[in-house]
């Protein structure tokens, strides 16, 4: 085994597969053929006696691995909501693998407790949140979201003479949980992760659009956790945040955003009274990963009760610094941490507020776009397209399935399926800045082609019609 890290070669050789795979991801399948898929079987190997050649195992990476990959960062790709990556970012991020930083204190990362400071500055400017808000950078919404109820946990039981650190929860003060029926997945892990459990938690119905109704509100006390949502996985919508929150507060509840996706509406003027109200929540969380087009894992938590997050996060060990630096492992439920905020940071350094009014006021664009060419085509639109996310269908629901199936096999585009009241409905989420008005156009043809593929009962549909 080598011991420095003087063969520039090996890096020349990851330079080089990963500069073929960016130029190739215009045009290369947006998921992986079935040859590719079954190709991966090379990797089933027993893992070696001996020690290798460094430049085989990246060949064998590029030449089995890239092949296999998801297309995400292509302009197709319109899965969950996975958005791709900005390209200084990517460069930022292999900048940062080569130092290889430990973002848990100051003393293992001076650079990296000072970009997480200025980046905190600069969401909670973006955001409009109040100036003792506090950030925690975390692997992604459902870590921020465990992170926010963690910190409400905290500060509840706090207010009503119970340490929850010191005592835990047997025999504490119950508390409540209030959400939309429509809540992500993720807040009920959270709320499991927690020890809560599901029978402490109040659903609100929601209306057609998956936004929680207003009019059905439970009253709210001193006790409860309100979650709202600020981008519903299907439709895009927003839950009336600022009403909800005025309630909230009235009541001294503790309101928790998961805004994963849609919290970056506020990044654009356009689409930020979507966001109007989340300046009076306690605590947030937003994916960079998403929206803003970083790589992966770049999630974050925002708290406006800084000490409410620092004492559900605390972690004491005599070996630890104490200091007047910000030590971002005080904010997270992690210690050692990669240096995700060096790609988050470089990401607003170059866009810019008005980079990132392009970056997501294009995707609401695209979106639109995709909406209106689906609907003269024929498709049904089941949502108001309010920010990135088309909900379609098509007359009957076998056709919908079946025209699903034939798009996610196209390889031109690529979007996920979800049941949208009762009935199968294919969900596009434009999530990246690649994509073009002629992307659009030439998904939309993908999508009439899957359609004639597909056992169609309505035969002017077949034919094209629309
Ligand atoms: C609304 C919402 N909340 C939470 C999450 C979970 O985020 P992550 O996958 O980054 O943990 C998602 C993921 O799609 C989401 O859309």
């Amino acid at each position: 085994m080598t011991r420095d890290f003087a063969d520039a070669r090996l890096f020349a050789d990851a330079q080089r597969y990963a500069l073929e795979y960016l130029a190739a991801s215009g045009e290369r399948s947006v998921f992986p053929t079935p040859e590719a898929i079954a190709a991966l079987s090379a990797f089933d190997e027993t893992l070696p006696d001996g020690t290798g050649d460094a430049h085989d195992v990246l060949a064998m990476l590029h030449r089995i691995g890239s092949p296999a990959t998801v297309n995400q960062i292509g302009g197709r790709y319109f899965g969950f909501v996975n958005g791709s990556v900005v390209p200084v970012a990517l460069a930022a991020k292999q900048m940062a693998s080569a130092w290889d930083q430990n973002a848990a204190t100051y003393a293992s990362s001076p650079l990296c407790s000072r970009l997480e400071g200025v980046v905190e500055g600069w969401l909670r400017e973006l955001f409009g949140l109040p100036a003792e808000t506090v950030a925690g950078f975390v692997s992604g919404s459902s870590i921020a979201t465990f992170s926010g109820l963690a910190a409400a946990r905290y500060r509840l039981l706090e207010r009503l003479g119970w340490d929850v650190n010191e005592r835990g929860l047997r025999e504490s003060p119950p508390l409540r949980i209030v959400t939309g029926d429509q809540a992500h997945a993720s807040v009920a892990k959270a709320i499991n992760l927690l020890g809560f459990g599901q029978a402490c938690v109040e659903r609100v119905p929601t209306d057609d659009q998956g936004r929680l109704r207003i009019d059905r509100l439970p009253s709210l006390d001193d006790r409860t956790i309100l979650i709202l949502q600020a981008g519903n996985v299907c439709t895009g919508s927003f839950d009336p945040i600022a009403a909800a929150v005025a309630r909230a507060r009235e009541a001294s509840a503790w309101t928790h955003v998961d805004g994963a996706f849609g919290l970056w509406a506020a990044a654009s003027p356009r689409l930020a009274d979507l966001t109007k109200g989340i300046e009076h929540a306690h605590s947030l969380s937003a994916d960079a990963h998403k929206t803003l087009n970083t790589p992966y894992d770049n999630g974050v938590v925002l708290c406006r009760d800084r000490e409410a997050l620092a004492e559900a996060m605390k972690f004491a060990g005599a070996y630890l610094p104490t200091n007047e630096h910000r030590n971002g492992m005080a904010y997270t439920p992690e210690m050692s941490r990669r240096s995700r905020v060096v790609e988050l940071w470089a990401t607003m350094r170059y866009l810019g507020r008005q980079g990132m009014d392009d970056l997501v006021g294009g995707l609401h664009e695209r979106a639109v776009q995709f909406g209106e060419e689906l609907t003269a085509a024929g498709f049904r639109v089941l949502n108001d397209v309010v920010f990135n996310q088309v909900l379609v269908a098509c007359d009957d629901d076998s056709t919908t399935t079946a025209t699903l199936a034939a798009v996610q096999s196209s390889g031109v585009c690529w979007c996920g399926g979800t049941t949208w009241e009762g009935r199968p409905a294919i969900r596009i989420s434009v999530s990246s800045w690649v994509t073009t008005a002629e992307d659009v156009t030439r998904c939309v043809a993908a999508f009439k082609a899957a359609r004639a593929l597909s056992p169609s009962p309505n035969p002017s549909l077949k034919e094209g019609g629309g």
